[in-house]
């Protein structure tokens, strides 16, 4: 496990643009343009020795850029989509072929699992086939999607291809949005919307047909709901189940739901070249930036796809892209450097579809998201630096963390096979093949075995699924996992001594969102504080509202500062949101001010539909009319695992296990630095930062969270140190004005 963790972390370290590396790439780089195309060369190991591209690569070298007037009149053809007609389009698929005998065994069969490359037309076709076969007479078709992304993406898609507007017969749902009417046959929605809907409907009446689509991706919701319809299946007779799977996790699906039958559908990928690099990259990014100008200046036309880890990643690497291509003016043909994230506004995401104009090549940075939820037409080339951000649970810490790990042989097969979907292709991926071969799991550990089961033990102790342990799970998550989550929502109130649901745990369920935001926002009702909580937490819920493009990082932190609240950045997001709304929720003093106004749009949204399940429960929104410590008490109810007292020495020390955290420099309690604090969660960086980080009063711990915290009478703390009955946060026993708390053990 510590071998997992440094690891993890090294690769965070690499992942990471500190202001100084951006200084020195920047550096470097214009250095590098000076010389280029002769210093970006970079040898690669070709296992299956592709002379040509090698060939390329030196007749560049000896050219020595000396004669780049061929680049210059290199015209790119287009490749990617063609005019043909959606129709001609549905029609070339290769499901299409399949389309009679496919309906007949999903009408045989309960249950079947469906395997086809990734763009043969599952996500897309399978849904109107079954309307076209009257499946959507007897209820509703769902198709469920990993990624929110990609369920908005394709159901746009087939709205189109139905011929209906979006939101009519073709709809979607995904989290705090849902775009679906009383009409609504096909509907896309995110796995987690699915299992949402299994709380208040156990067994999803609504449907005839439910697709788990993606399902080799083991999102934990789909692992639920595998075990939820696998029992749903046995007393609802007339309901159907799809699972479809791009890669060959079809034979453990197949025994889990009683052998059912497996359905292929053959694919038409072409042959990819794979590339490794003789050693391995000490900047991964780097090598990326290098191996994407040195394909669209030596290789012929095709379209670019890169692999890397998140939006600021990516954000930036297309920032210096861009910068290369204009710095290396017209002696090349134009790149078009299009980003692929989930926190994209849509009209951004559709462009990724369009092709390339004329004579230009279209370069995609993208997310894990284009593996397998997303196929764009005309790639020929895909770059794969081998990392990938997930979701693991940190024991030291007690909670999931976002890291940057390496992909597995799996994932990296699949980011490979994207290159050859138009056309033989090629794949350059930077890392060793030893590494490949060695280093790499042959495929990706299903969430629910890494992640915090919290918030999916209070869904199904909220459906009545009280027998953790006895639940059918595909791959049994670790019984530490099950019980720490257990430990989790007692302490936060939601379930009693015996494990049994409580009041308050089944008005938290209710909520989509993590247990301690429910928590917050249930506890901000009891101390009249809703309408402030609300809206903090919707600001929770989004990304980041605060724009901080790289060549005005001072004047947005300048007019991020005028926000800042004394009592930390909870306070300041209200802040936010407050001064926006008494602008009227202007769009131009979003931009005078350097917030992102998609984001304060989507919190609106967010606090609209929050609101409305508030007052589901007719409680009053009642404001706390500027007594934030109410406020600062509500965050407390829910985050009161994540306190940490100031270090003496440096940083702050978590109250839980005494780990050492600091403060993010964007904090509004950066140069404050208050004695006690909680965070909502932490960042790994160069340090262990705390992001959103609230000051608070020790004694609040105490009350809000008896089952967690205890206040020690100094007097007692040097016998019982002795004793070993507790871990005192600091030794300095003698100062007796300092609070002692205490982790209640068992
Ligand atoms: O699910 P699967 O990977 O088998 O394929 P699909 O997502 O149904 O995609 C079938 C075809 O629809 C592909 O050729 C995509 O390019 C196209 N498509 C699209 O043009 N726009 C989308 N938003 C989704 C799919
Ligand atoms: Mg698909």
């Amino acid at each position: 496990r510590n071998q997992d963790g440094s690891m993890a972390k090294s690769a965070m370290h690499q992942s990471t643009l500190s202001k100084e590396r951006r200084d020195l790439r920047e550096h470097q780089q214009k250095q590098a343009m000076q010389s280029i195309p002769k210093d970006i060369m970079k040898a690669w190991e070709d296992p299956s020795a592709a002379p040509g591209s090698r060939a390329l690569i030196s007749s560049l070298k000896t050219r020595g850029g000396q004669d780049m007037g061929a680049i210059r009149n290199k015209k790119f053809l287009n490749t990617s989509r063609t005019s043909a007609t959606i129709t001609e389009q549905r029609q070339s698929l290769p499901i299409c072929k399949l389309k009679q005998s496919l309906v007949e065994t999903i009408g045989k069969c309960r249950v079947l699992v469906v395997i086809g490359e990734t763009g043969s037309g599952k996500t897309t076709q399978i849904t109107q086939y079954l309307v076209e076969s009257g499946f959507a007479n007897r209820g509703k078709i769902a198709c469920t999607q990993p990624r929110r992304m990609a369920a908005m993406s394709v159901a746009k898609r087939v709205s189109e291809e139905f011929g209906c507007k979006l939101g009519t017969k073709v709809g979607y749902s995904i989290r705090f949005e849902d775009c679906t009417s009383s009409e609504t046959i096909i509907k896309y929605m995110t796995d987690g919307m699915l299992l949402r809907e299994a709380l208040v409907d156990r067994d999803l009446n609504a449907y005839s047909v439910i697709i788990l689509d993606e399902a080799h991706e083991r999102n934990i919701h789909t692992d639920v709901l595998f075990g939820l319809l696998k029992s749903t299946l046995e007393h609802r007779k007339d309901l159907h189940l799809i699972v479809t799977s791009a890669t060959l996790e079809a034979e453990k699906f197949s025994a889990y739901f009683n052998d059912c039958p497996i359905f292929t559908i053959p694919g038409r990928n072409y042959h990819v070249e794979v590339f490794f690099t003789q050693e391995p990259e000490a900047d991964y990014l780097e090598a990326t930036l290098d191996t994407v100008t040195q394909i669209h200046l030596t290789e012929p036309p095709g379209d670019i796809l890169v692999f890397l880890t998140g939006q600021e990643e990516i954000d930036t690497t297309c920032q210096i892209l861009n910068e290369r291509m204009a710095a290396l003016g017209d002696v090349v043909p134009p790149l078009l450097v299009l980003p692929v994230y989930s926190a994209q506004p849509s009209e951004v995401q559709s462009r990724i579809f369009d092709p390339a104009p004329e004579g230009s090549r279209k370069c995609v940075v993208a997310t894990n998201i284009a593996e397998a939820s997303l196929t764009i037409n005309g790639i020929y080339y895909v770059v794969d630096p081998g990392f990938a951000k997930i979701k693991a649970f940190n024991p030291k810490l007690g909670m999931d963390t976002l890291i940057v790990s390496s992909i597995s042989q799996a994932s990296a097969k699949q980011r490979a096979g994207r290159a050859g979907r138009t056309g033989p292709g090629k794949c350059f991926r930077l890392y060793t093949e030893s590494a490949f071969k060695n280093e790499m799991l042959p495929s990706t550990v299903p969430e629910i075995q890494r992640t915090n089961l919290a918030n999916t033990v209070l869904s199904l102790k909220a459906m009545g699924i009280n027998d953790l342990f006895g639940f059918d799970f595909m791959d049994r998550p670790p019984t530490q996992s099950l019980v720490n989550a257990m430990e989790t929502l007692y302490a936060l109130g939601s379930l009693d001594d015996e494990g049994l649901l409580t009041q308050l745990g089944r008005k938290m369920s209710e909520f989509p969102l993590e247990p301690q935001l429910s928590k917050m926002l249930l506890t901000a009702v009891d101390l009249e504080c809703v309408d402030e909580t609300i809206t903090i937490v919707a600001m929770l819920s989004v990304p980041s509202v605060f724009y901080r493009p790289r060549d005005k990082q001072g004047i947005a932190d300048q007019k991020r500062a005028r926000f800042h609240q004394i009592e930390g950045d909870h306070l300041t997001l209200l802040n936010v949101y407050e001064t926006w709304k008494a602008h009227k929720f202007s769009n131009s003093w979003c931009y005078d001010n350097f917030i992102q106004s998609r984001s304060m749009k989507r919190a609106q949204d967010v606090r609209t539909q929050l609101l409305s399940i508030i007052e589901r429960h007719n409680f009053e929104i009642k404001s706390s009319r500027g007594d934030y410590g109410r406020v600062r008490k509500a965050i407390t109810a829910g985050f009161f695992a994540h306190a940490a007292r100031k270090d003496p020495k440096e940083g702050y020390r978590t109250l839980v296990d005494n780990h050492q955290i600091y403060i993010h420099p964007s904090s509004a309690l950066f140069n404050r630095a208050p004695e006690w604090v909680v965070y909502h969660e932490l960042v790994l960086t160069t340090k262990e930062y705390m992001r959103e980080v609230c000051a608070v009063e020790p004694h609040w711990l105490v009350d809000v969270a008896p089952h967690f915290y205890k206040k020690i009478d100094p007097d007692q703390l040097k016998s019982m140190r002795k004793n070993k009955k507790i871990e005192p946060l600091f030794n300095r026993y003698e100062d007796k004005n300092a609070w002692r708390l205490t982790r209640r053990k068992g």
